[in-house]
């Protein structure tokens, strides 16, 4: 089971144009994107995707949706195994959970958090605008910075009484225990108040839930901080949380960038003026699950860094982080004495816009110029800066960008191309050394379609029957079309390449190796003809006769020698899932002579296949299990999860074969 969590972060973060365009050309068409629908036979384009709105609808057949929906439909996935098929294209991690009575009290505990964190929401927003102290206090000292009425209801922004017990009165009145109020930092600890005499601004996740509070103090030049936070809890994961990230994701992936700033008035404030990609770390310098957390909305970061900001040189070396991500940093002074929220209400909406449109400068060459100018011709510590510089670059992932910025940082910095060349291409080799090392520590796993019995998770004899998955007899459906492709290609692997060497040094064809693998699945092909091959191929190899091409084609059988030309005649059209094309794009030989990547491609996508099928006949049993049956419930659950992980190994395996 996905934790709800997860389940979240998933869907908050696929975004329709990259899942479909995995499998159909888009092209832009105004705000929207279109091509021909996968659903249904088309020849003009009727397939609308909305990356704005993040849903796809056709206009032909009909199917719309999220990127979960698009996922179930063309994948023939369940709405799990969906979720999980774009958590591993967005490298989210899944920790699956079965829901335990704990697992379920934690769940609700966590929503009772939420609930609670609301209700102080509302306090404090009512206390804003319905008292008379919150209106000529917090509301003016609000509308004094500019700050519309419904910015202020949009942002969440309340007032926090100047008295001790107002709250947590309120709250223990409603209900509430103090122990909860402590837990979420809204009463101290001697059982008070913890927000007085601030204005408040909630803090949000990427849902829009009220997770934490920040009480900002009014009075100028207090001895007080002028900020108080929440404390941690297991909602609110400081690293993890980006101030105004919910106000914003829209706007991010619409703009494509995410604009980062330091203060939680300066989004407010830009979000009003219609900046609405911005986002605020909250005083920290940036942390890994931040950008993570940005990366999964735009790789293009523009950082605005407030004009008296002392530690801009601390934190561009935060930023290396941020390179090895592969994304692409800019960064923006704002002048002397201003940050971004009052230099926009200095100049305006649109020429803070221009402004920081012109300033931005490409992070690298930023921190190139701005540490030179240190080193004031000292070569000492110009030989430092070169270290530093060097160490931004190689961890740039991109060559190309890698090989642009060495020549530019030459050049500011009057070196030597070649020098910056050899130094980077060491930090480079090394950083590589680095990845290899650690790779090679992890074990390899193997994978087998029928998972041996004997460990009493499994059923001992074969897996649930594959073929009464597809009832027998029914016209070939879409379903069944799209399984096909794979024992299609098979067979054309085993006509093309069969009698070829697939290991040299054991002596293996590619039909020992294929057939091999996937003999105790033989029977369970759905299309007769493939089968035909398949078996062909088994029998000649079980007889030790030697298989080629010619074989099949000559075959007094028609179907045989028929479906043989017709496989050898039609190499680009076997593969249509999004593995494959990258694959033959990838590879510089024809797929014809590069058979022992393509058998072993083929291989994995057909074992993939039926590990879905049998993962999705597994999950009817369990929605079949009778409640009173909690041995055969938790037998079953043990399957799905092995049919899981086993599932995951291979589209890990499928992957890398891809990547190679
Ligand atoms: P700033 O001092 O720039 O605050 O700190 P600000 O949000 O721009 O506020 P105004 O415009 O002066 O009213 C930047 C951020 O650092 C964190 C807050 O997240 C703040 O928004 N911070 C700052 C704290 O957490 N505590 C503090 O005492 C100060
Ligand atoms: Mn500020």
């Amino acid at each position: 089971m996905i934790p709800q969590k997860t389940v979240q972060e998933i869907l908050e973060t696929a975004k329709i144009e990259d899942v479909i365009q995995d499998f159909v050309n888009l092209r832009r068409r105004g705000v929207n994107m279109i091509g021909l629908c996968p659903f249904h036979n088309e020849k003009t384009p009727s397939f609308t995707v909305s990356p704005a709105k993040n849903i796809f609808k056709c206009f032909g057949c009909g199917k719309a949706g999220d990127p979960a929906k698009f996922i179930m439909e063309h994948e023939h996935l369940s709405y799990p195994d969906a979720l999980r098929y774009l958590a591993r294209r967005y490298r989210i991690e899944i920790q699956e959970i079965e829901m335990t009575p704990e697992a379920v009290a934690q769940q609700q505990a966590e929503e009772s958090l939420y609930i609670l964190n609301e209700f102080a929401r509302q306090f404090y927003q009512d206390q804003l605008f319905e008292t008379d102290m919150g209106k000529s206090i917090g509301l003016s000292y609000f509308k004094g910075r500019g700050f519309r009425e419904d910015t202020i209801r949009k942002f969440g922004l309340g007032y926090a009484p100047n008295e001790y017990e107002a709250f947590v009165k309120k709250a223990t009145q409603a209900g509430y225990k103090l122990d909860f109020l402590k837990k979420l930092g809204l009463a101290s600890q001697y059982d008070k108040d913890f927000f007085r005499n601030r204005v408040m601004f909630t803090i949000y996740n990427l849902s829009g839930k009220p997770i934490a509070f920040a009480g900002r103090i009014m009075e100028k030049d207090a001895k007080a901080p002028k900020y108080i936070n929440s404390p941690e809890t297991e909602i609110y994961v400081k690293n993890k949380v980006l101030y105004g990230a919910f106000h914003a994701k829209t706007a991010i992936r619409k703009a494509d960038e995410c604009i980062l700033v330091e203060g939680y008035t300066d989004v407010i404030s830009l979000h009003q003026a219609g900046i609405e990609n911005v986002v605020a770390s909250s005083g920290t310098s940036l942390t890994e699950g931040q950008i993570a957390l940005i990366k999964r909305f735009t790789p293009n970061i523009k950082i605005l860094y407030d004009g008296d900001s002392a530690g801009v040189k601390a934190a561009l070396r935060g930023l290396d982080m941020v390179l090895e991500q592969d994304m692409n940093v800019r960064v923006v002074l704002i002048p002397d004495g201003d940050d971004p929220d009052s230099y926009l209400q200095k100049v305006g909406a649109t020429a803070f816009q221009a402004f920081i449109d012109e300033q931005a400068k490409d992070f690298i060459l930023f921190k190139t110029n701005l540490l030179l100018a240190e080193t004031k011709g000292d070569p000492v510590r110009k030989a430092g800066l070169v270290r530093d510089i060097v160490d931004s670059i190689s961890r740039v992932p991109d060559p190309f960008k890698r090989s642009f910025y060495v020549k530019e940082c030459a050049r500011v910095m009057e070196l030597e191309e070649e020098v910056l060349i050899s130094e980077t291409n060491k930090a480079v080799r090394q950083i590589l050394q680095k990845r290899d090392d650690a790779r090679r520590k992890k074990p390899e796993v193997r994978v087998n379609i029928v998972p041996e019995g004997g460990d009493g998770e499994f059923p001992t004899e074969a897996p649930p029957d594959f073929q009464d998955f597809v009832p027998v007899g029914e016209p070939p459906s879409k379903r069944t079309a799209g399984h096909e492709f794979q024992e299609r290609d098979i067979a054309r692997i085993l006509v093309e390449a069969g009698g070829k060497i697939y290991d040299e040094k054991e002596n293996l064809t590619v039909a020992e190796f294929v057939l091999g693998n996937i003999e105790d699945v033989l029977e369970d092909f759905d299309n007769e003809a493939y089968k035909l091959i398949a078996k062909e191929a088994m029998q000649l190899v079980l007889d030790k006769q030697p298989i080629n091409t010619q074989y099949f084609i000559g075959h007094s059988d028609q179907i045989i020698s028929e479906l043989a030309v017709d496989l050898l005649h039609s190499p680009w059209e076997y593969s249509p899932g999004w593995a494959e094309r990258e694959l033959y794009l990838s590879s510089q030989k024809m797929p014809e002579e590069n058979f022992n990547k393509d058998s072993l491609s083929a291989l994995l996508q057909f074992k993939l296949r039926k590990i879905i099928r049998l993962g999705e006949k597994n999950q009817l049993l369990l929605k079949a299990v009778p409640s009173d049956d909690p041995s055969q419930l938790m037998r079953l659950m043990k399957v799905q999860m092995k049919l899981n992980e086993m599932r995951n190994e291979l589209m890990k395996q499928v992957g890398m074969v891809v990547l190679k």
